[in-house]
């Protein structure tokens, strides 16, 4: 009876430790403590047999079941830990990361070189206190000329031909048609920019597009001098292409009295850079402002010519014809 039971704990024991060593899963090694060591496991099964042993018979028994579920739990406790050191390897292997893999490529914008130099320029103003405003490309002969003291007869208008519509309006020459349009709507003091597309009836070449753009400002105030006019345009020259000397040089425009055009020293030689002047005080009036009491200044420069400068680009066209081996060098 003895020696029969304690075979049976043995064997037990073989087989036990024999399933625990081939368990692959934490799920099969719960499933074999259960059925083991469990509440109604088989060591239990064996155990409750005892009750017909004598005295003497069953401390030796229960001593050798206790060695038996002690050495069952032992090797359940260390295939578990086995068990999970490798799903931890296999994760770790899973997630590595292979650095030496190339990248994926993903193709990037720029920002086209004249939008690069309206950021900058509006940047600049608008660091100034100005406020940017923008105006229609199809005008009347009203905003584009004559209410910029030029009328049909006028001299100057010869060097802005541009393109009629039926209708006898006009693609705009220039942003200053902004001026008047900004100013019949706003009230002194007047702080503004204004950027945009004008057309000129010229024919293309390597300077001279039919399309361009440029970036037109205005302020109106009391007592504003042409000392304000310098110091803005010093200041705004100066951002963009540094620290360079420039010159104000006397011209004529019809809607400025002075008139000045600004060369900036590049590379040694004087560039003409922009147009500027003090608001004519027809043109205030044809706004219904007091000249008397409102003073103002005005300027507008070509946008592509401040990119070609600053990007040395040789050829205007550059700039319209979408060339990515061209684009991609700003
Ligand atoms: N509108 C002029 C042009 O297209 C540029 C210009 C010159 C604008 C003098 C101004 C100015 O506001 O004061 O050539």
């Amino acid at each position: 009876m003895t020696s029969n039971l304690e075979a049976q704990l043995l064997a037990l024991r073989q087989e036990g430790e024999k399933a625990i060593a081939a368990a692959e899963t934490l799920e099969r090694l719960e499933e074999l403590r259960v059925n083991y060591l469990g509440k109604k496991g088989e060591l239990g099964a064996l155990l409750r047999s005892m009750g017909q042993m004598s005295a003497e018979e069953r401390p030796k028994i229960g001593a050798i079941a206790n060695t038996v579920k002690e050495s069952l739990q032992t090797s359940l406790d260390q295939q578990r830990i086995a068990l999970e050191a490798a799903q931890i390897q296999v994760q770790l292997e899973a997630e590595t990361l292979d650095v030496t893999m190339p990248g994926i490529y993903s193709p990037q914008g720029r920002i086209h070189p004249l939008n690069g130099i309206i950021d900058r320029a509006l940047d600049i103003f608008v660091g100034m206190g100005y406020t940017v405003a923008q105006g229609p490309e199809m005008e009347t002969d009203y905003y584009n000329f004559e209410a910029l003291n030029t009328p049909p007869d006028h001299p100057a208008r010869d060097m802005q031909d541009t393109f009629y519509l039926p209708d006898g309006n006009l693609l705009r020459t220039h942003t200053s048609s902004v001026q008047i349009r900004y100013m019949e709507r706003e009230e002194p003091p007047i702080r503004v920019v204004a950027p945009g597309r004008v057309y000129r009836r010229d024919n293309v070449d390597a300077t001279h597009s039919a399309v361009f753009h440029q970036i037109e400002l205005l302020a109106i105030d009391e007592g504003l001098t042409f000392t304000d006019l310098k110091g803005t345009i010093k200041v705004f020259l100066q951002a963009i292409f540094g620290d360079l000397p420039i010159r104000f040089r006397a011209s004529y425009f019809p809607f400025t009295e002075p008139s000045a055009e600004v060369d900036l020293q590049w590379n040694g030689r004087w560039l003409e850079v922009m147009g500027c002047g003090m608001v004519d005080p027809k043109v205030l009036k044809s706004v219904g402002y007091d000249p008397e009491v409102y003073t103002g200044f005005a300027a507008g420069f070509g946008v592509e010519r401040f990119a070609m400068v600053l990007h040395q680009i040789d050829d205007i066209r550059r700039l319209y014809a979408s060339d990515l081996r061209f684009l991609q060098q700003f």
